[in-house]
């Protein structure tokens, strides 16, 4: 089966469009990084670029919906019944060393509850999706999470912390605590997105993160569920509502990485 509702169409239509631009960029870089100028301005511009066109290809099917981006921030703000959420490029400092490991993410979310969701490498041209309640697919097929049973055998991945974070000390200890609890060492692969699209398919078996920002997840988040993965949101802060610290597994060692992350019984 493959998922065509309204939503994912208008969704799917807007990433191809910007990743054709967004590729084209991406080929500049590489003579940029040789510059003396250095690809860094040239980066924000992309990402400038990239958000425009997306956000112009969904207002073009919705005009009145809700928007919460990662650069232009709030868009029709009163709109809270139906909103898009975006990050156009998530792995900013891949994509600026020329590494080919980021994503445009897109979620799209009804009443504050996710409904569906996109995330597209386009280098790789893998495209993740999943719409609420027809589960997730890799390109036309069908994803599930893995199937690791023991938290000791697992292979996580986690993220940050930003050198702004005030709670760095904090986050590289729990690093340092959970990869003495696993066998293999715990990979940072530098996109959110990414990360979490590939527990649901199964690349990795956990994954988890402190301080990111809802455009980040949004729309992992409905392909990890429909992908049979849990998803925990902890020590949520009520007064940042758009701040996320997630933890996101298979079904099978989630209680013991939340005991391991959450409770910290290490
Ligand atoms: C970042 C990536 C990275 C995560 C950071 C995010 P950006 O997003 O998802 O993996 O560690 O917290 O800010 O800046 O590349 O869109
Ligand atoms: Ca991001
Ligand atoms: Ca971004």
């Amino acid at each position: 089966m493959r998922l065509n509702s309204p939503q994912i169409n208008i969704i799917t239509r807007a990433c191809m469009k910007a990743s054709r631009s967004l590729i084209r960029d991406f080929g500049e870089i590489e003579n940029l990084q040789v510059s003396t100028k250095g690809p860094g301005d040239f980066v924000s511009s992309a990402d400038k670029r990239t958000e425009k066109i997306i956000i112009e290809e969904l207002q073009k099917a919705h005009p009145d919906y809700g928007i919460i981006t990662e650069e232009s921030g709030l868009i029709n703000k009163s709109n809270t019944k139906n909103r898009w959420i975006i990050d156009p490029i998530d792995g900013t400092t891949n994509f600026l060393n020329g590494i080919p490991h980021f994503a445009i993410s897109i979620g799209y979310e009804e009443e504050y509850e996710i409904k569906c969701g996109v995330i597209f490498d386009p280098i790789k041209n893998e495209m993740f999706v999943a719409e609420k309640g027809n589960g997730a697919y890799l390109n036309n097929s069908r994803i599930r999470v893995s199937n690791k049973k023991k938290i000791n055998d697992a292979l996580l991945v986690t993220g940050g912390p930003k050198q702004s974070s005030k709670i760095k000390e904090e986050i590289f200890s729990e690093y340092v605590k959970l990869s003495n609890s696993v066998l293999s060492p715990i990979r940072k692969f530098g996109s959110a997105a990414l990360d979490i699209a590939y527990v649901s398919c199964g690349r990795f078996d956990g994954y988890w993160q402190r301080e990111l920002k809802y455009w980040d997840i949004a729309a992992g988040i409905i392909i990890l569920k429909e992908a049979g993965g849990f998803i925990d949101f902890f020590e949520t802060d009520e007064a940042a509502p758009l701040k996320k610290n997630i933890l996101a597994s298979n079904s099978n060692i989630h209680s013991e990485l939340k005991d391991l992350i959450i409770k910290k019984k290490y």
